[in-house]
């Protein structure tokens, strides 16, 4: 008996670290997983990585209305519907101070971070009232809940999106839909590597060993430590938890 026996989750960013790791798990609970990426190569190479029976895969742009009704309507054709929906495409955006940040570059940040979860939610919520309730998931950050020197478009976008979860917890409770956000602290990943050499060029070591330092639990999360608690949150374990910001930040903000 898996957690998630005769459920089905799309989840964005799935080529990613963290939606790698969250299709794996669920599939391994026995969900039909779709994951959905803009990069169509790094999607099919992990998919083919996998080789999991239970992933399928969609190529999409989050920031795409259109795109965002296809992959819902893709998980319906393929699998009947969905169960779970994780909100997890992000970009970190470039390191650099307000003052020199492109409007550009926080435009694109807002799109993909706060924008995508948004169409995502639209789309998703009308095929999960049509399963009579379901769970949606959003990839927030400890970036959300203090502020980030220097990342100000990405740590805008994710407290921005702990304001449409608690929105839509509140919205679609009736329907016995669940709302929560997962807020990682740094995460082993292709996303930190970027950010810590971002912040101090060639000193990257450096800086995540700064980064560690303020981590009680004295480590980075790993991605199967984040997708755990996703898990969590898809499956009916969590049947009384909505409109939460579930930390998973090794002490970080406490
Ligand atoms: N890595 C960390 O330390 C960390 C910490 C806290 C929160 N997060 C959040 O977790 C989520 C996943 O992070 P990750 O570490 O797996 O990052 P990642 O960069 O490995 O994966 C993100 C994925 O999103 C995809 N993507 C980007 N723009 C897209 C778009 N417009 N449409 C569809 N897909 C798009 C990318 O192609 C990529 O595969 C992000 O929202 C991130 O902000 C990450």
């Amino acid at each position: 008996m898996g957690r998630l026996d005769g459920k089905v989750a799309v989840i964005t960013g799935g080529a990613g670290d963290i939606g790698k790791a969250a299709g794996e798990r669920f599939a391994n609970e026995g969900a039909n997983v779709l994951l959905v990426d803009v990069d169509a190569e790094a999607l099919a190479a992990v998919c083919q990585e996998m080789d999991n029976a239970y992933i399928a895969s969609f190529t999409a742009d989050v920031t795409r209305a259109e795109d965002n009704l296809a992959m819902i309507a893709e998980a319906t054709r393929r699998f009947g519907g969905v169960d779970i929906f994780l909100a997890n495409a992000g970009i970190e955006g470039s390191v650099t101070p307000i003052t020199e940040c492109d409007e550009a570059d926080f435009d694109q940040v807002i799109a993909v971070n706060v924008k995508g979860p948004f169409l995502g939610l639209k789309a998703a919520i009308p095929a999960m009232m049509a399963r009579g309730g379901g769970s949606i998931i959003i990839s927030s950050s400890v970036a959300g809940v203090r502020g980030s020197a220097n990342a100000s478009p990405y740590s805008t976008s994710k407290h921005a999106v702990i304001g449409l979860m608690k929105s839509a917890a509140k919205e679609v409770a009736a329907h016995k839909i669940r709302v929560n956000t997962v807020n990682p602290a740094p995460v082993e990943s292709r996303m930190m590597r970027s950010l810590e050499e971002g912040l101090a060029p060639g000193l990257a070591d450096q800086v995540k060993a700064v980064m560690q330092s303020n981590i009680p639990l004295g480590h980075y999360a790993t991605p199967q430590d984040i997708a755990n608690v996703m898990l969590f949150l898809a499956s009916d374990d969590a049947a009384f938890v909505t409109g939460s910001v579930q930390m998973v930040d090794g002490g970080m903000m406490a």
